[in-house]
């Protein structure tokens, strides 16, 4: 009896065990990670193009703004880089094209070449003659990879 009792116990210990690493390990869902890494593209992109738009001629040149949008497009470019890892190639409608997952390395090279761009970005965004200089540089990374690596239609 004394015994059954403890393998019972143990046995308690080792599912509580088994499934918190579980659940540490699963994580967000993979449809979960996707939709995510989409809205930091989303708002990258909204911010980014505004800044594009001063920089054209499109939209009024403002300096707060533009050092604003400038900070947060840097800082939102740091996040999706983990959100294309293994596994996250599908379970949710996307754009990625499957040559992120098969092509890692250069997909990695497009992704840093564009980070490298975007740290200059708030310092130039307080001048317009050098946002101008800066936009564009960026915008060719963002052309880049998104010429590689997006496809015009989501797929599942
Ligand atoms: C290293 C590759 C890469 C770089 C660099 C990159 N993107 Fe993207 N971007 C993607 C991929 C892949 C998708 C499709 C993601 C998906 O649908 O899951 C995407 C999607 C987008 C979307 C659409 C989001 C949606 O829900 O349809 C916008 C907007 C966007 N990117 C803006 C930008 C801007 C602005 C930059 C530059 C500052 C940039 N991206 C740089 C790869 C990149």
């Amino acid at each position: 009896m004394k015994l059954r009792l403890a393998t019972l116990a143990l046995c308690a210990v080792a599912t509580t065990a088994a499934t918190s690493t579980a659940f540490a390990q699963q994580g967000p869902k993979p449809e979960d990670q996707i939709r995510y890494r989409q809205s930091i593209m989303n708002v990258m992109g909204r911010q980014f193009g505004m800044l594009a738009g001063m920089a054209k001629g499109d939209v009024p040149y403002n300096k707060d703004a533009a050092v604003k949008a400038a900070g947060l497009v840097d800082t939102l470019s740091t996040l999706p880089g983990p959100l294309f890892g293994p596994g996250l190639d599908k379970g949710a409608p996307t754009k990625a094209s499957e040559k992120v997952w098969s092509e890692p390395e250069k997909f990695k090279a497009a992704y840093e070449k564009m980070q490298a761009e975007v740290k200059k970005l708030p310092a130039a965004a307080g001048d317009l003659a050098t946002l101008k200089a800066a936009a564009g540089e960026v915008g060719k990374t963002c052309k880049g990879c998104h010429d590689d690596y997006r496809e015009k239609e989501f797929r599942n």
